[in-house]
């Protein structure tokens, strides 16, 4: 039986634990989740396994939060002691971008653990993200790169990496599709009793870049006030921490964090979302609401396609005036899977890889 363990610790590696984690259990693969301990709030983790069903982790380190390299040092002296514990698995999974995702992917490859990046191949281009950093490591210690996306190979492919890249199509995909449906049965908000669908703007903000910078900051702020509607803003711990600095403009009313099932019912509904995550721009351009993403540059190009999103930076004037563009044409499909699935490809791949003879033999 295949012997993996999965690494996660921040919000969106449990939803993305949650779809690969269901596929590795119907493969046949024993998995032992490790939970950093980078995101610990109820908000912030708990909820998340509640909801999606992932199973529940066999240790969780409590890094908590720091500076990189307390939080990331944390979590890697109590993930050597645990992988040590034994017996060391076929695979540790590492998910994304995060300090989560660099410490489990330096700890497997010293102990020369096989790593298996998912969400593997993604660029800003812009090192200032801790992110960056975090993807381009990551990336060059994995064995297997697990591409959400053509571009990503691509990024890949010229960065001089082939071996050990598979395009398996995004596991995001596979959760918004798995959970959407769900997710209006199950988180109907008392929100929206106030908010009819189509009226509201969603946001979101908790990128460092922005939340660290007050002058950032303040544009954002002042840009969400110039929108001409209510915006609904669930707010980060990070960005909560800077309020006090700041003016919240009339129309934004402040939310506790939201779950993933709450989420998508939130953006389903919104006029438009507009955010600095990652993965909300996709969440939108998939579930058939614009974004406005509140940064200079996307690590997912596919969902600019027809100004479904749009890079807007933290100028206000700009935010304001991408808020009443429409779109052109149906929203661009992307992120799927060439055999289904992406979380089925992955862990049919780790199941049956080594068998195949040998690593990389994509
Ligand atoms: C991290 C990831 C980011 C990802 C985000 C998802 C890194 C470098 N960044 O950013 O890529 O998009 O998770 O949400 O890994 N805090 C709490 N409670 C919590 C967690 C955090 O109050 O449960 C506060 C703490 O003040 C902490 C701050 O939020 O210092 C930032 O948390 P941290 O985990 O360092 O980074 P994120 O901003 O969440």
């Amino acid at each position: 039986m295949r012997q993996i363990v999965t690494v996660i610790g921040a919000r969106p590696q449990f939803i993305k634990a949650a779809v690969v984690s269901r596929a590795l259990a119907a493969a046949g693969a024993h998995e032992r989740i490790v939970h950093t301990g980078q995101h610990y709030d109820a908000q912030m983790s708990g909820v998340f396994f509640d909801e999606l069903g992932v199973p529940k982790p066999t240790v969780n380190l409590e890094a908590g939060s720091g500076s990189h390299a307390v939080q990331t040092g944390a979590m890697m002296v109590r993930l050597e002691r645990f992988l040590l514990d034994g017996p060391l698995p076929d695979y540790l999974i590492v998910y994304g971008d995060t300090n989560s995702t660099l410490a489990g992917a330096l700890v497997a490859a010293k102990l020369q653990v096989p790593v298996a990046h998912v969400e593997a191949g993604l660029r800003s281009f812009n090192r200032r993200m801790a992110e960056e950093i975090n993807r381009i490591v990551t990336d060059r210690l994995s064995d297997l790169c697990f591409c959400p996306t053509a571009t990503a190979v691509a990024n890949l492919r010229a960065e001089g990496r082939t071996s050990g890249v598979l395009m398996t199509g995004d596991v995001m995909r596979d959760a918004t599709r798995f959970f959407a449906d769900r997710a209006a049965v199950r988180a109907p908000l008392d929100i929206l009793t106030e908010h009819a669908p189509a009226t509201y703007f969603l946001a979101t903000v908790h990128r460092a870049e922005n939340t660290d910078d007050p002058d950032r900051l303040r544009a954002v702020f002042e840009g969400l006030g110039r929108l001409n509607g209510p915006v609904l803003l669930p707010l980060h711990p990070r960005t909560r921490s800077k309020l006090a600095a700041l003016t919240v403009p009339e129309n934004v009313t402040l939310l506790e964090p939201a779950g993933y099932l709450a989420m998508l019912t939130l953006v389903r509904h919104a006029r438009r979302v507009l955010t600095d995550s990652g993965g909300l721009q996709k969440e939108a351009v998939w579930l058939g609401t614009p974004c406005i993403t509140l940064r200079y540059e996307t690590e997912w190009l596919e969902t600019l396609a027809g100004g479904w999103n749009r890079l807007v930076g933290t100028d206000p004037a700009a935010i304001a005036a991408a808020a009443v563009t429409e779109p052109e044409g149906p929203a661009p499909v992307f992120g799927e899977g060439p055999e289904g699935g992406a979380s089925e490809v992955i862990a049919a791949h780790l199941c049956r890889e080594r068998e195949k003879g040998g690593k990389g033999e994509c």
